[in-house]
C-alpha cells in the first residue's frame, strides 16, 4: 500500500507490568506483543513500518531486527512526543499515517481496513477507532457535541466525574493526514495532572480549528483491550486463544474442548484433524489433515506432522518431522527427529537427543517398528522396516540396518526380517 506508513508506539516504560522485560516483548500465544501490530501493518500491505522505542531500546530493537525501521524516544514525555520523533521520516515519505499502540494486540485486520477505508473516503485529517465499554475505566473518553462530532478525547486522569461516565472510548488506532497532524502536534501542552504530552490532545486542537474528526466503531469491545498489567496480559491471552481456536474450527479442525486446548497463533492444522483436551501446540507448528492429537500432548519447535499422523497421550514432539500415517500413541519424547511414513513408535520411546553439550539428530525410516521403551541415542538411524525390541538401547552411531531386528542393551542384531508393504 503506497503513500501510507504505520507508526507503532512502543517506547513506554510499562511500569504497571512490574517487569524487567519490556512489556512489548511479553509473549501472547507464542508471539511477542509487538509482533501483533507489526504483522497487522504488514497484512494490510503497508511497506513502511516505523516503531518508536525508548525504554530498553536495545532489547526491543534486537528483537525486531530489520523487519521494521526503529526510531528512538529518549525521554518518555508521552504519546504526542513519541509521534513527534517520527516527524521527519513521515513528512518526507508518507502523506498518511496509521498510528497504533504496541500494547493492543487484539486489534483485528478487518477493523483496521474499515478505518483506512473511511479515512480514504472522508479525507478528514484524523479518523480514529472507538468502542463502547460497560466499564470504560482507564481509557480515553470520546467527547462529542450535539451534532455528534468528536470534540476531544479526555484521558482518565484528567476527566471530571461527568466525563468519566462516558462509555465511548478511544481504541488507540488512528489514521492521520501527515501534514495536518504535524501542523497541530507541536501545540500539544503537558496534561494538567499527569504532565505528559498526550497524542489524544490533537483531537481537540483539530476540532477547534473546525476540522472534522471521523471515527469508526467496533462492536467487539475486547478488540481494543490495552495490556497494561499482568492481569490484562492473562485476560488478553485467553481472548486471543479463543479467537485462534474459533479460526481453526472454522477451517475444519475439531477442537474437542476449547476450554482446555492451548494453540499458538502461528500454528497451522489441516481439515478433519482432531485435537483432544489438555494439548499444547506451540510456535510455528504445521499439522496435516486427518491427524489425531492428544489428549495431553505437546507439539512444539517448528514440528511438521504429515497427514494421518496419530499422537497420543503424554507425547512430546519437538523440532521433528513425522511422516504420513505414523503413530506415536503413548508417553514418548521425540526431539530432533526425522521420521518416515507408517512408522509405529511403541509406548515410552525416547530419542536421547542431548548429550549435555549438543543436540543430535535421529532418523527413523519408513515402516520401522520401534518397540516399547526403546532409547535411541542420537545421532542414530533406524533403517526401513527395521524393528527394535522392547527396552532396547540403540547407542549413538550404531545405525540399525533396514529389515533387521535388534534387541537388548546395547542393541545387537537378532535376525533379518521381511516386513512392510
Ligand atoms: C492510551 C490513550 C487512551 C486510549 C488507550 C487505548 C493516550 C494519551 N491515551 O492510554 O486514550 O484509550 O491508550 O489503549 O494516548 N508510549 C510511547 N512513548 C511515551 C508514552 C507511551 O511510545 O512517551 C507508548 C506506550 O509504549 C504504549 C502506547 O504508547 O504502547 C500507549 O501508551 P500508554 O501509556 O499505554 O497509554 P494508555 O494510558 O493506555
Ligand atoms: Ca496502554
Amino acid at each position: 500500500m503506497k503513500g501510507i506508513a504505520c507508526l507503532i508506539l512502543a517506547a513506554g516504560k510499562s511500569t504497571r507490568m512490574k517487569s524487567r522485560v519490556p512489556k512489548v516483548l511479553h509473549e501472547l500465544c507464542g508471539q511477542a506483543m509487538i509482533d501483533y501490530p507489526v504483522n497487522l501493518a504488514r497484512d494490510i500491505g503497508i511497506e513502511k513500518i516505523l516503531v518508536v522505542i525508548g525504554h530498553q531500546y536495545d532489547l526491543v530493537k534486537r528483537y525486531l531486527g530489520d523487519r521494521v525501521q526503529t526510531i528512538r524516544q529518549d525521554h518518555l514525555l508521552g504519546t504526542a512526543d513519541a509521534v513527534l520523533r517520527a516527524k521527519n521520516e513521515l513528512e518526507a515519505n508518507a502523506p498518511d499515517v496509521l498510528i497504533l499502540y504496541a500494547d493492543t494486540p487484539l486489534l483485528k485486520l478487518q477493523t483496521l481496513k474499515k478505518l483506512l477505508a473511511r479515512h480514504r473516503v472522508s479525507q478528514a485529517p484524523c479518523t480514529l477507532l472507538t468502542s463502547v465499554l460497560k466499564n470504560p475505566t482507564g481509557y480515553g473518553r470520546i467527547a462529542r457535541n450535539d451534532r455528534n462530532h468528536i470534540t476531544r478525547i479526555v484521558e482518565e486522569e484528567e476527566a471530571s466525574v461527568y466525563e468519566k461516565a462516558i462509555e465511548e472510548v478511544n481504541g488507540g488506532a488512528y489514521s492521520f493526514r501527515t501534514k495536518e497532524l504535524f501542523e497541530v502536534l507541536g501545540e500539544v501542552e503537558p496534561a494538567k495532572k499527569k504532565k505528559e504530552l498526550y497524542l489524544t490532545d490533537v483531537i481537540s486542537i483539530l476540532a477547534r480549528r473546525g476540522l472534522k474528526v471521523e471515527s469508526v466503531s467496533t462492536d467487539d469491545p475486547t478488540e481494543i483491550m490495552g495490556v497494561n498489567t499482568r492481569s490484562d496480559l492473562a485476560t488478553t491471552q485467553s481472548l486471543m486463544r479463543k479467537r485462534i481456536l474459533a479460526g481453526l474450527m472454522k477451517r475444519g479442525v475439531t477442537i474437542v474442548d476449547p476450554e482446555a486446548t492451548y494453540i499458538d497463533s502461528q500454528v497451522k492444522i489441516g481439515e478433519d484433524s482432531v485435537v483432544h483436551p489438555n494439548t499444547y501446540i506451540e510456535g510455528e507448528v504445521e499439522i496435516g489433515r486427518n491427524c489425531s492429537i492428544g489428549p495431553s500432548a505437546r507439539i512444539r519447535g517448528e514440528a511438521r506432522l504429515s497427514d494421518g499422523v496419530s499422537i497420543g497421550n503424554f507425547v512430546e514432539v519437538v523440532r521433528s518431522r513425522v511422516g504420513r500415517n505414523t503413530k506415536i500413541k503413548h508417553f514418548s519424547y521425540i526431539g530432533d527427529c526425522t521420521m518416515g511414513k507408517d512408522v509405529n513408535i511403541g509406548a515410552g520411546t525416547v530419542t536421547a537427543n542431548y548429550d549435555g553439550s549438543k543436540k543430535s539428530q535421529t532418523i527413523i525410516e519408513e515402516g520401522a517398528f520401534i518397540g516399547s521403551g526403546t532409547i535411541l541415542v542420537a545421532p542414530v538411524r533406524v533403517g526401513r522396516n527395521a524393528v527394535t525390541g522392547a527396552g532396547c538401547v540403540v547407542p549413538a552411531g550404531k545405525d540399525v540396518p533396514a529389515n533387521t531386528v535388534v534387541v537388548g542393551v546395547p542393541a545387537r542384531v537378532l535376525k533379518r526380517v521381511k516386513r512392510g508393504r
